[in-house]
């Protein structure tokens, strides 16, 4: 099928290059000529596995870029919409770029098109996008729109879309339905999963062929953000029985084997930290409440989950303070940026936040992650240093603070670590070590929802030996 995809960021980006995986013929377009010219290069703008492979396959033959929005349409069957949907000051989504590929797609529609929401959008858009469609006086029967919520996380993206959990799809027609249950029929009927030099499955990778959801408009709009403000919330919620943890000696780690062992838990997205950021949940949890208060509902479930992610990060800072007596002038080591492991993407990432803090108290910061600090440093002031890799980073640090859950960070040298810092200290905003296994290699070791642990210290243990013998 022919199939344009307006929208060249994380998202469109992603489906454009899967959608040609799949065998279709996409027109990428994009309204940023830098970015067009990057990826007209063959540049790939984000850090996502397997994407370069795909756009290197596919550029020129099943993939056009152009920034005429026009042109994709008349020549396409199925526009996807994934540009921006950014928070207003208020919170809720930001639909004015929604509504102007809208009005650009009316202004081009030359026969029969299925207009596909795929940026996050809230419940109604849906309608919206139609009536902007009625209002530039295209004939109801020349158009229909759908919703196709993604479930891609950053880092992960190209193989979440090959193998996902299930295709949410919101159609209020037949007709409509038919056309999206065409462009997914390489998946849905795992046609795609049997050709040769496919992009391999995960690990752990859901059952295939996936399941293919069918929904009214406005239910798959409820789906994608019920499902990331549940996952939202079961973060906080670990998040928030890992400062109990912390308040009566219980060990997070050993909660979440427990709890997690339970199938309707289940122990993915239970690992307690400094919070979640990126461009999605706090977003999506921002415009979910906005919306169902626009609704009447008042969900001030979701406003605790957001002050639980905020209050984690508070008390991230109280660790460092209480691990170091005093911040002012300190040299902070910090591993991590990005707000998640296997991204460059720092929006909303409690890394910089935390970052921002820490240099609001006078510290100074010498800085690593292995992809985000092109980023970072158009964020951060210019007296945050940059380092070459963890160890150059904790040179002389009196603490190393650990803040993105990168597999790097999990797997360091302790010894070589040891023979570099001034003190050592680790604060471990994403509990990646074992406690035994920092202490034994001579570290006071901060984390999460567990206890500090320390070296045997001779002058204590000596007291304990006194009071014991008292
Ligand atoms: C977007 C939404 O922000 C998010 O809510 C949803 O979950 C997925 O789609 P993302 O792809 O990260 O996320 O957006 P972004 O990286 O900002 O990319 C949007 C792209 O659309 C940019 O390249 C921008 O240049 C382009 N764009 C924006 C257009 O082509 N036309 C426009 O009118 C506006
Ligand atoms: C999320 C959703 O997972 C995805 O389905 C949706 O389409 C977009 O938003 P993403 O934001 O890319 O994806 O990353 P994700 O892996 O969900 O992590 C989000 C944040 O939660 C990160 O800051 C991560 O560090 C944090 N996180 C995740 C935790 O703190 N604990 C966990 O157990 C899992």
């Amino acid at each position: 099928m022919n199939i344009a995809v307006v929208g060249s960021g994380y998202v469109g980006l992603v489906a454009g290059a899967c959608f040609a995986e799949l065998g279709h013929d996409v027109y990428l377009v994009d309204n940023d000529p830098k970015k067009l010219a990057v990826l007209e290069s063959g540049g790939v703008p984000i850090h996502e596995e397997f994407l370069p492979k795909l756009l290197a396959k596919h550029r020129g033959k099943r993939i056009k870029y152009t920034g005429d929005l026009g042109a994709a349409v008349q020549a396409s069957e199925a526009i996807f919409v994934a540009v921006g949907t950014p928070p207003t000051k208020q919170g809720d989504a930001d639909l004015s770029y929604v509504e102007s590929v809208a009005q650009g797609v009316a202004g081009a529609i030359n026969g029969y098109k299925v207009v596909v929401e795929k940026s996050t959008v809230p419940v109604y858009t849906n309608e919206w996008i139609r009536k902007v469609m009625l209002l530039n006086r295209i004939a109801p029967d020349l158009f229909d729109v759908c919703s196709n919520p993604e479930f891609l996380r950053e880092g992960t993206a190209v193989t979440d879309f090959l193998y996902p959990d299930r295709i949410v799809v919101g159609a209020n027609t037949d007709k409509a339905m038919e056309v999206m249950r065409n462009v997914y029929k390489p998946l849905t009927d795992g046609s795609y999963y049997k050709q040769k030099d496919i992009i391999p499955a995960p690990k752990n990778a859901p059952p295939i062929p996936p399941p293919l959801i069918e929904t009214s408009a406005k239910s798959a709009e409820m789906i994608k953000h019920a499902s990331n403000a549940f996952l939202a919330m079961k973060i906080s919620y670990i998040n928030a029985v890992a400062c109990m943890c912390e308040e009566v000696g219980a060990n997070i780690e050993q909660v979440v084997a427990g709890v997690g062992s339970d199938i309707r838990i289940g122990p993915r997205f239970l690992a307690p930290g400094v919070g979640y950021g990126g461009s999605c949940f706090p977003k999506d949890v921002l415009a979910f409440r906005s919306v169902a208060r626009d609704c009447g509902y008042d969900f001030n479930l979701l406003d605790e989950v957001m002050k639980i992610n905020e209050e984690q990060r508070q008390r991230f800072l109280r660790k460092v303070r209480s691990a170091l007596w005093t911040l002012r002038g300190k040299r902070l080591a910090v591993l991590g940026l990005a707000f998640k492991g296997g991204t460059d993407d720092i929006r909303d990432s409690p890394a910089i936040m935390t970052v921002q803090a820490l240099l609001r108290e006078g510290c100074n910061i010498r800085a690593y992650d292995p992809a985000a600090m092109d980023r970072a440093k158009e964020e951060l002031p210019s007296s945050v240093e940059y380092a070459s890799d963890p160890y150059d980073a904790c040179k002389d640090a009196d603490a190393v603070l650990i803040l993105t859950e990168w597999a790097d960070f999990a797997n360091l040298d302790l010894k070589k670590l040891y023979s570099v810092v001034r003190y050592p200290i680790v604060v471990d905003g994403r509990n990646l070590y074992k406690r035994q296994v920092m202490k034994s290699a001579g570290f006071t070791y901060h984390s999460v929802g567990r206890e500090t642990i320390a070296p045997d210290d001779p002058s204590i243990e000596a007291e304990h030996a006194r009071n014991a013998g008292a």
